[in-house]
């Protein structure tokens, strides 16, 4: 038996399997193209996110699309995006443990389904969970892990910042992650 990714979103649409359920307006599950070679991760989602029901739709999400078309030539729609968790944290909170671990099973599917060839991880968050380290970010951003422990399919992980921290932190932290891009661009045309 095996769902298509539509219909896995259906599902979670009703999830109400962590506190996440009881703040949000809606389940962000994810968008983009289900067959993808490439798949972003993010953190969770914020109030915009929330209100439109998408990821990435707010600032963050503007350079996201900004970098991703001059450093990778993709629009949103051809590639995958989504989160660690799928509702809003109050206050955009950091998502707890156990929302991360109840969540988890949603991003497992996303990812079994689509099986992209990469995936960019965005920020602290997402990087460590799937890479499955306690190594921050600015150590672990320039190269590609490979896949393991959570899903067996055959994916490379490139983390990088996330869009927000690139915000705020302004020329060498977007510098890096255009580089972090191109790696990305270059694991995809193998
Ligand atoms: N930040 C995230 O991590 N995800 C979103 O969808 C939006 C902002
Ligand atoms: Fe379900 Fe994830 Fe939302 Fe928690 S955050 S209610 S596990 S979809």
């Amino acid at each position: 038996m095996s769902s298509t990714l539509g219909e896995v979103a259906a599902e979670a649409a009703g999830c109400t399997k962590c506190g996440l359920a009881q703040g949000r307006t809606q389940v962000v599950f994810g968008m983009g193209d289900p067959s993808a070679d490439l798949m972003f991760v993010g953190e969770g989602p914020g109030a915009e996110e929330d209100k439109q029901g998408l990821p990435f739709v707010g600032r963050s999400g503007k350079l996201l699309d900004r970098l991703m078309a001059e450093e990778i030539g993709l629009a949103r729609d051809q590639c995958y995006i989504a989160n660690v968790v799928k509702c809003r944290p109050p206050d955009n909170r950091d998502p707890k443990p156990e929302e991360v671990a109840a969540c988890r099973p949603w991003l497992e599917r996303q990812i079994q389904l689509i099986a992209p060839t990469v995936i960019v991880t965005l920020g602290n968050f997402s990087s460590k969970l799937l890479i499955d380290t306690k190594t921050g970010i600015t150590k672990l951003r320039g190269q590609s892990y490979p896949m393991e422990g959570m899903i067996s399919v055959n994916t490379v992980i490139i983390p990088t910042y996330h869009p927000a921290a690139v915000l705020r932190g302004g020329g060498l932290q977007e510098a890096q992650m255009r580089s972090d891009l191109v790696r990305a661009r270059m694991a995809i045309s193998g």
